[in-house]
């Protein structure tokens, strides 16, 4: 059987990720039989409570809260029994050694039989920080001091690691104190999206787009990352960080990273980050005279999403009247190296659109001469649109000849289209933190974000935040539902283009 046996200490196991997403994607691995019958999960957090209550109190915030689980799952008794039997809560002040002699205890209980039956292997412990980053260090710290880190040890880290490149280095430099970085785990939860991963396969698995892949044959990019919902009460969190700081820094960079990194020279997790530290040391910074050229940020104000009405940024509870905090970015982000000359790649993002959407665009040159009628020559240049959420799969868009002897060689566009869920009928798809978890379990890093891709990812971050600020640039409004402020579309159609809306 696949299942791996591990030992998991769930750091801020009350907060709203433990809750959410960690315990249903373990509950989920547990219930796919991929956690081994002597799998156990400690779960801390400040409050006192019983385990019975921790159970309790997680199946009850179930009722209430969007998680992965479907209702069948979520009322699956037998599996639950059988996953909380493996869960056990203790209650720890994070800064004190005295909760931490609990996880001594608990780690040295795990019955010596049950180390046998993994081979020789040890048992892994994975420390899963699920708390600010503020208590990173006090934790590390105290796991040090009581005695709880060795060779099998893994820690698994959330976003934002820091605020800016400085901030991140010295939480960096705090995780490197106590762990080396092949045990270090930082998660950027898009990477383990099923379509996200898909990538490398599409790219380096298909020759047909491999050998096409570069300013030859590509005209430009677009990655779009939608968002119907706001704020979602985290006001104080975000009014700090922005859409900028949220979901480009990490998310975007990312996946551009995924769509631009030059071949592995195999499916190691050193060889992809490689590949893919390469590409955030090439992007180009963007320079004050370039804003509204290359940058445009944006606010939303009351709108209409799904038909209801909702308020604009700064009406949202715990909002201040006067924050000049983005909810929408768009880029032109070029990428200085002999594959990209010349292509721009158009991301943006935003907060309050009307869907929730992650794409990308692939633009392909047109041919280079043109034979066909002179009023359908926009039609030019095929696309290839790779769905990340929802309704993963892929669509190339293809020009083929018009049926009818009326039609002549007028082109139609049609769409040769591969949608996973249809592919993949009998099987479900996991959620990302399933994926994630399973790698950590496995001890596979490819998955989880280098000390360096951080750095260098807040290091040209930080070059757009100067910008900005050296301008002095205020966000520019759009109402709630729409696909952020007129100026987006004034900064693609300054290179004669469009964004790419599915008709
Ligand atoms: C998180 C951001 O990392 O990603 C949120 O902090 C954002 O602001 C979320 O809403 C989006 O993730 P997903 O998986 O829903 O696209």
């Amino acid at each position: 059987s696949p299942a791996l046996p591990c030992d998991i200490v769930l750091f801020g196991g009350l907060g709203d990720l433990a809750q959410r997403k960690l315990i249903p994607a373990l509950f989920q691995l547990d219930q796919f039989g991929l956690l081994h019958s002597s799998a156990r999960i400690l779960v801390m957090a400040r409050k006192t409570m019983t385990t019975e209550a921790y159970k309790a109190h997680t199946l009850k915030r179930w009722q209430g809260m969007a998680t992965s689980l479907t209702d069948e799952q979520r009322n699956d008794h037998d599996a639950l029994e059988v996953f909380f039997s493996k869960v056990q809560y203790s209650s720890l002040d994070f800064q004190t050694p005295a909760g931490y002699e609990a996880i001594v205890d608990w780690l040295q209980a795990r019955p010596a039989s049950t180390n046998g039956e993994v081979g020789d292997k040890p048992v892994p412990q994975v420390y899963y920080l699920a708390t600010p980053p503020s208590v990173y260090g006090d934790i590390c710290c105290q796991l040090d001091r009581a005695g709880c880190i060795s060779e099998r040890s893994r820690i698994v880290v959330e976003k934002p690691i820091g605020h800016d490149l400085e901030s991140s280095c010295e939480i960096n430099e705090q995780l490197a104190t106590f762990f080396d970085e092949r045990q270090i785990f930082r998660i950027d939860h898009y990477l383990g999206k099923e379509t996200v991963q898909n990538l490398i396969a599409l790219r380096f698995a298909n020759n047909l787009f491999a050998s096409q892949w570069n300013h030859e044959q590509i005209s430009h990019v677009e990655i779009t990352v939608a968002e119907k919902v706001g704020i979602e009460g985290r006001w104080g969190y975000f009014d700090k960080a922005g859409q900028l700081k949220d979901m480009v820094q990490n998310h975007l960079l990312q996946v551009l990273c995924l769509i631009a990194m030059d071949p592995p020279a195999e499916l190691s997790a050193d060889c992809i980050r490689d590949e893919k530290l390469k590409v955030l040391k090439a992007l180009r910074p963007i320079t004050p005279n370039q804003i509204g050229t290359h940058i445009v940020t944006g606010q939303y104000t009351a709108g209409t999403v799904d038909g209801a009405h909702v308020p604009g940024y700064l009406e949202e509870d715990d909002a201040n009247t006067h924050s000049n905090t983005e909810t929408f970015i768009a880029l032109k982000v070029e990428i200085d190296n002999w594959r990209w000359a010349g292509v721009p790649f158009y991301m943006r993002t935003g907060k309050r659109m009307p869907l929730k959407s992650s794409e990308i665009v692939i633009h392909f040159k047109p041919a280079p001469h043109y034979i066909f009628d002179p009023d359908q020559k926009h039609m030019l240049g095929n696309k290839l649109i790779i769905r990340l959420q929802p309704d993963e799969g892929i669509s190339l868009r293809m020009l083929t000849k018009d049926q009818g002897l009326d039609k002549g060689m007028r082109l139609h566009e049609g769409v040769l289209e591969l949608t996973f869920s249809e592919v993949f009928q009998s099987q479900r798809t996991q959620s990302a933190y399933e994926r994630l978890l399973w790698e950590i379990i496995k001890g596979e890093q490819y998955l989880f974000v280098r000390r360096d891709e951080v750095a260098n990812a807040w290091r040209w971050v930080d070059s757009l935040v100067e910008t900005l600020a050296h301008a002095n640039v205020k966000p520019k409004r759009y109402s709630a539902g729409s696909w952020g402020p007129v100026a987006s579309i004034a900064m693609i159609a300054m290179d004669g283009l469009t964004w790419y809306e599915d008709a």
